[in-house]
């Protein structure tokens, strides 16, 4: 049921690369609460995925562009300016990749031009992203940009490799970036810690499915699912949350708060009983 939430709105999704993505159904939302859509994911997502589908679906414009690339998310800019017919409402940065983990490369034996690959991929991309609409001036006053992060950023989660260090960055790029976006034109940057997602980028990890189903076993909600994500995101963008920012903002189920779950105990102990 749509709440008209974002009706006039004007936004660019990154990232949905097949229906399991994150944004790809927080593109469908956006579009569902009344958003118009720029599209955007690299040439190769572009051929190996079905945004085509995603875009018919939205009636968005799709634009290719490698968001580690200032000349490509320039032209992304533009054209979505243009297609727009002028300033951007909001935007959404759904990417992430590790070539460590790609290639089974553990943490402490890194690749470090994998590692500093990372790092441009799923965090400095953020930075260049913002860099490129501030000096556009693209977004409009009481914008909103919104990048995924993972809980890996705060504890240490075995196996998620330099991915924990990639979002430590992310989030500090999204307060760095909001200070300076909210005083030009109160522009908010938020980062959203999601649960773990059975996705293109979630399956890459270690343990996967182990630790979805510790994450869901933990949280007193049960792991927050990916059209659970897309629906906060669509809030981040409304006028409901103006004076959030700088934020990194938990959506977990109660994930990041609990130290200790009586059942999940009990299921260890038991398991040692056996042993
Ligand atoms: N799946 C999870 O468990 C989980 C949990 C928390 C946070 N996240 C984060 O959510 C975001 C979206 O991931 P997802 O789970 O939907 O998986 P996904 O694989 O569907 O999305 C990742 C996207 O990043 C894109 N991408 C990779 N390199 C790029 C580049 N150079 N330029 C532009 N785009 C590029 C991919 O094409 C893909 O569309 C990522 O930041 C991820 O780290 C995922």
């Amino acid at each position: 049921m749509s709440h008209g939430l974002l009706k006039g709105k004007k936004g660019i999704i990154f990232g949905a690369l097949n229906e399991q993505s994150i944004a790809w159904k927080a593109a469908l939302k956006a579009r569902e609460e009344g958003a118009e859509l720029v599209l955007t994911n690299t040439p190769l997502s572009l051929r190996l995925g079905t945004m085509d589908q995603l875009a018919e679906q939205c009636n968005a414009l799709v634009v290719p562009a490698d968001a580690t690339s200032v000349e490509d998310l320039e032209g992304l800019v533009d054209k979505a300016m243009e297609h727009f017919g002028g300033q951007i409402d909001f935007v959404l940065h759904s990417v992430g990749m590790s070539p460590n983990i790609r290639k089974n490369k553990p943490y402490e034996y890194t690749n470090y031009d994998f590692f500093f690959k990372t790092l441009d991929i799923s965090a400095l991309s953020l930075h260049k992203v913002l860099g490129v609409l501030y000096k556009k001036d693209a977004l409009k006053e009481w914008g909103s940009v919104v990048a995924l992060s993972y809980i890996a950023a705060q504890r240490t989660f075995e196996g998620y490799n330099d991915m924990a260090d990639a979002k430590a960055l992310l989030e500090s790029i999204a307060r760095s970036f909001g200070l300076l976006y909210g005083k030009k034109a109160h522009v908010r940057v938020n980062t959203i810690s999601q649960s773990p997602t059975r996705t293109s980028a979630g399956s890459g990890i270690s343990g996967m499915e182990d630790m979805f189903a510790y994450a869901d076993a933990l949280s007193p909600l049960g792991n927050a699912s990916a059209s659970d994500c897309a629906d906060y995101i669509v809030t981040l963008f409304s006028d409901l949350t103006k004076h959030v920012t700088m934020q990194n903002l938990y959506h977990d189920g109660g994930f990041s708060s609990t130290g200790l779950n009586a059942e999940v105990v009990e299921t260890y102990t038991k398991g040692l009983k056996k042993d």
